[in-house]
Protein backbone atom coordinates (compact mmCIF):
# COMPACT_ATOMS: atom_id res chain seq x y z
CA UNK A 1 0.00 0.00 0.00
CA UNK A 2 1.33 3.38 -1.25
CA UNK A 3 0.65 4.74 2.22
CA UNK A 4 3.13 6.90 4.49
CA UNK A 5 3.37 4.35 7.63
CA UNK A 6 6.62 4.90 8.58
CA UNK A 7 8.57 6.01 12.02
CA UNK A 8 7.73 9.40 13.47
CA UNK A 9 10.41 12.29 12.70
CA UNK A 10 12.87 12.16 15.21
CA UNK A 11 14.27 15.79 15.44
CA UNK A 12 14.16 17.79 18.32
CA UNK A 13 11.87 20.64 17.70
CA UNK A 14 13.88 23.56 16.43
CA UNK A 15 15.37 26.24 17.97
CA UNK A 16 13.49 29.37 16.70
CA UNK A 17 12.12 32.45 18.91
CA UNK A 18 8.45 31.25 17.71
CA UNK A 19 8.59 27.91 19.02
CA UNK A 20 10.65 28.08 22.10
CA UNK A 21 8.29 27.33 25.51
CA UNK A 22 5.80 25.57 23.26
CA UNK A 23 4.02 22.57 24.10
CA UNK A 24 4.92 20.07 21.45
CA UNK A 25 0.94 18.51 21.00
CA UNK A 26 1.78 16.22 17.81
CA UNK A 27 4.19 14.73 15.21
CA UNK A 28 4.10 12.69 12.86
CA UNK A 29 6.70 10.97 9.68
CA UNK A 30 7.35 14.42 8.63
CA UNK A 31 5.51 16.86 10.63
CA UNK A 32 5.35 18.39 14.68
CA UNK A 33 2.80 20.08 15.99
CA UNK A 34 3.11 22.69 18.91
CA UNK A 35 0.35 24.56 20.23
CA UNK A 36 -0.06 28.32 19.75
CA UNK A 37 -1.61 31.12 20.71
CA UNK A 38 -5.36 31.78 20.95
CA UNK A 39 -5.71 34.94 18.49
CA UNK A 40 -9.45 36.69 18.70
CA UNK A 41 -11.31 33.60 20.25
CA UNK A 42 -9.49 30.96 17.83
CA UNK A 43 -6.87 28.58 18.60
CA UNK A 44 -3.80 28.07 16.21
CA UNK A 45 -1.07 25.62 16.53
CA UNK A 46 2.38 25.94 14.78
CA UNK A 47 3.30 23.07 12.51
CA UNK A 48 6.32 22.53 11.40
CA UNK A 49 6.92 20.51 8.17
CA UNK A 50 9.70 18.73 6.82
CA UNK A 51 7.42 17.56 3.73
CA UNK A 52 7.81 20.15 0.30
CA UNK A 53 4.46 18.36 -0.02
CA UNK A 54 2.82 19.33 3.10
CA UNK A 55 4.72 22.95 2.87
CA UNK A 56 2.94 23.17 -0.41
CA UNK A 57 -0.57 22.00 1.12
CA UNK A 58 -0.48 24.88 3.10
CA UNK A 59 0.77 27.66 1.39
CA UNK A 60 0.97 27.39 -2.34
CA UNK A 61 -1.38 29.94 -3.78
CA UNK A 62 -3.82 27.81 -5.39
CA UNK A 63 -3.77 25.21 -2.37
CA UNK A 64 -7.23 23.78 -1.91
CA UNK A 65 -9.53 26.14 0.36
CA UNK A 66 -13.12 25.83 1.95
CA UNK A 67 -15.06 24.33 4.46
CA UNK A 68 -13.12 21.01 5.28
CA UNK A 69 -9.80 22.70 4.91
CA UNK A 70 -7.36 23.88 7.22
CA UNK A 71 -7.18 27.57 7.48
CA UNK A 72 -3.56 28.70 7.63
CA UNK A 73 -3.20 32.14 9.28
CA UNK A 74 0.77 32.25 8.37
CA UNK A 75 4.13 30.92 6.94
CA UNK A 76 6.51 31.91 9.44
CA UNK A 77 9.83 30.99 7.29
CA UNK A 78 12.45 28.42 7.47
CA UNK A 79 14.29 27.21 10.75
CA UNK A 80 17.38 24.71 9.70
CA UNK A 81 17.33 21.30 7.98
CA UNK A 82 15.14 18.67 9.07
CA UNK A 83 16.88 14.80 8.80
CA UNK A 84 15.07 13.96 6.01
CA UNK A 85 16.95 16.63 4.09
CA UNK A 86 14.62 19.25 3.31
CA UNK A 87 14.19 22.56 5.57
CA UNK A 88 11.45 22.87 7.88
CA UNK A 89 9.38 25.56 7.33
CA UNK A 90 6.90 26.84 10.11
CA UNK A 91 3.21 27.66 9.31
CA UNK A 92 1.14 28.61 11.80
CA UNK A 93 -2.48 26.62 11.35
CA UNK A 94 -5.46 26.84 13.17
CA UNK A 95 -6.35 23.66 16.13
CA UNK A 96 -7.64 20.86 15.16
CA UNK A 97 -9.06 17.76 17.04
CA UNK A 98 -8.73 14.35 16.93
CA UNK A 99 -12.09 12.51 15.73
CA UNK A 100 -14.24 11.19 18.05
CA UNK A 101 -15.36 7.19 18.16
CA UNK A 102 -18.96 8.31 16.69
CA UNK A 103 -20.86 11.46 15.11
CA UNK A 104 -21.31 13.22 11.70
CA UNK A 105 -17.69 13.87 11.06
CA UNK A 106 -16.25 10.35 12.46
CA UNK A 107 -18.87 8.73 10.16
CA UNK A 108 -17.87 10.54 7.17
CA UNK A 109 -14.21 10.48 8.10
CA UNK A 110 -14.70 6.82 8.16
CA UNK A 111 -16.45 6.31 5.02
CA UNK A 112 -13.84 8.11 3.19
CA UNK A 113 -11.24 6.42 4.55
CA UNK A 114 -12.94 2.57 3.52
CA UNK A 115 -13.90 3.91 0.35
CA UNK A 116 -10.93 4.98 -0.47
CA UNK A 117 -9.21 2.06 0.60
CA UNK A 118 -11.37 -0.22 -0.96
CA UNK A 119 -10.91 1.88 -4.19
CA UNK A 120 -6.96 1.36 -3.57
CA UNK A 121 -7.87 -2.47 -3.66
CA UNK A 122 -9.61 -2.02 -6.71
CA UNK A 123 -6.85 -0.22 -8.77
CA UNK A 124 -3.87 -2.02 -7.02
CA UNK A 125 -2.49 -3.14 -10.23
CA UNK A 126 -1.94 0.50 -11.27
CA UNK A 127 1.08 0.62 -8.73
CA UNK A 128 2.70 4.19 -8.23
CA UNK A 129 -0.88 5.62 -9.70
CA UNK A 130 -3.29 3.52 -7.60
CA UNK A 131 -3.42 6.51 -4.71
CA UNK A 132 -4.71 9.26 -6.81
CA UNK A 133 -6.28 6.95 -9.66
CA UNK A 134 -8.17 5.75 -6.08
CA UNK A 135 -9.09 9.81 -5.00
CA UNK A 136 -10.14 10.21 -8.90
CA UNK A 137 -13.22 7.69 -8.25
CA UNK A 138 -13.92 9.20 -4.91
CA UNK A 139 -14.40 12.10 -6.72
CA UNK A 140 -16.38 11.28 -9.47
CA UNK A 141 -18.52 8.21 -8.28
CA UNK A 142 -21.38 8.84 -6.37
CA UNK A 143 -21.33 7.42 -3.04
CA UNK A 144 -23.45 9.75 -1.09
CA UNK A 145 -21.32 12.92 0.02
CA UNK A 146 -22.30 16.00 0.62
CA UNK A 147 -21.70 18.84 -1.75
CA UNK A 148 -18.61 20.31 0.18
CA UNK A 149 -17.14 16.73 0.44
CA UNK A 150 -17.67 15.80 -2.97
CA UNK A 151 -16.10 19.45 -4.17
CA UNK A 152 -13.22 18.78 -1.57
CA UNK A 153 -12.00 15.40 -2.95
CA UNK A 154 -12.00 17.04 -6.60
CA UNK A 155 -9.80 19.87 -4.85
CA UNK A 156 -7.60 17.25 -3.47
CA UNK A 157 -7.61 15.41 -6.71
CA UNK A 158 -6.48 18.61 -8.48
CA UNK A 159 -3.93 19.39 -6.06
CA UNK A 160 -2.25 15.84 -5.75
CA UNK A 161 -2.07 16.33 -9.75
CA UNK A 162 -0.39 19.35 -9.64
CA UNK A 163 1.84 18.80 -7.33
CA UNK A 164 2.89 15.41 -7.51
CA UNK A 165 1.44 14.54 -4.53
CA UNK A 166 0.12 11.02 -2.99
CA UNK A 167 -3.12 11.53 -1.21
CA UNK A 168 -3.12 9.31 2.05
CA UNK A 169 -7.04 9.35 3.23
CA UNK A 170 -6.43 5.74 5.09
CA UNK A 171 -4.33 6.88 8.37
CA UNK A 172 -7.23 7.68 11.15
CA UNK A 173 -5.28 11.34 12.16
CA UNK A 174 -4.81 12.77 9.11
CA UNK A 175 -8.16 13.63 8.79
CA UNK A 176 -9.22 15.87 11.86
CA UNK A 177 -12.27 18.26 13.26
CA UNK A 178 -12.56 21.72 14.66
CA UNK A 179 -14.68 22.11 17.69
CA UNK A 180 -17.71 23.00 15.51
CA UNK A 181 -17.26 19.26 14.51
CA UNK A 182 -16.59 20.17 10.90
CA UNK A 183 -14.36 17.20 9.00
CA UNK A 184 -11.10 18.86 8.40
CA UNK A 185 -8.93 17.41 5.77
CA UNK A 186 -5.34 17.56 7.84
CA UNK A 187 -2.59 15.94 6.47
CA UNK A 188 -4.35 14.08 3.26
CA UNK A 189 -1.10 14.28 1.31
CA UNK A 190 2.54 12.88 1.19
CA UNK A 191 5.83 12.91 -0.95
CA UNK A 192 6.05 10.34 -3.66
N1 LIG B 1 -3.93 21.59 13.12
C1 LIG B 1 -3.64 20.69 14.09
N2 LIG B 1 -4.06 20.91 15.36
C2 LIG B 1 -3.77 20.02 16.34
N3 LIG B 1 -3.08 18.89 16.17
C3 LIG B 1 -2.66 18.61 14.92
C4 LIG B 1 -2.92 19.48 13.82
N4 LIG B 1 -2.38 18.93 12.71
C5 LIG B 1 -1.82 17.78 13.10
N5 LIG B 1 -1.98 17.56 14.42
C6 LIG B 1 -1.50 16.37 15.18
O1 LIG B 1 -0.14 16.14 14.87
C7 LIG B 1 0.03 14.87 14.25
C8 LIG B 1 1.01 14.98 13.09
O2 LIG B 1 0.50 15.89 12.13
P1 LIG B 1 0.39 15.53 10.59
O3 LIG B 1 0.00 16.78 9.88
O4 LIG B 1 -0.48 14.33 10.39
O5 LIG B 1 1.92 15.20 10.26
P2 LIG B 1 2.63 14.14 9.28
O6 LIG B 1 2.67 14.84 7.95
O7 LIG B 1 3.98 13.97 9.87
O8 LIG B 1 1.79 12.89 9.27
C9 LIG B 1 -1.36 14.45 13.81
O9 LIG B 1 -1.49 13.06 13.81
C10 LIG B 1 -2.25 15.11 14.83
O10 LIG B 1 -2.36 14.32 16.00
MG1 LIG C 1 -0.17 12.64 9.17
Amino acid sequence: MATNCGELLPDPIPDHPLLNGRKEIGRGESTIVLDGDVVDGVERVFKVLSSPTDYAYYTAPDRPTGKHFPNVYADHGVVGRSSRGFPFHIVEVEKLYPLPGSGDAAEVATKLSTAYFDACMMWRNLAQDMGRIALHHLAVTPMGWSDTVQQSLSALEIFSHEYGALPDLIKADNLMMRRDGTLVFSDPVFME
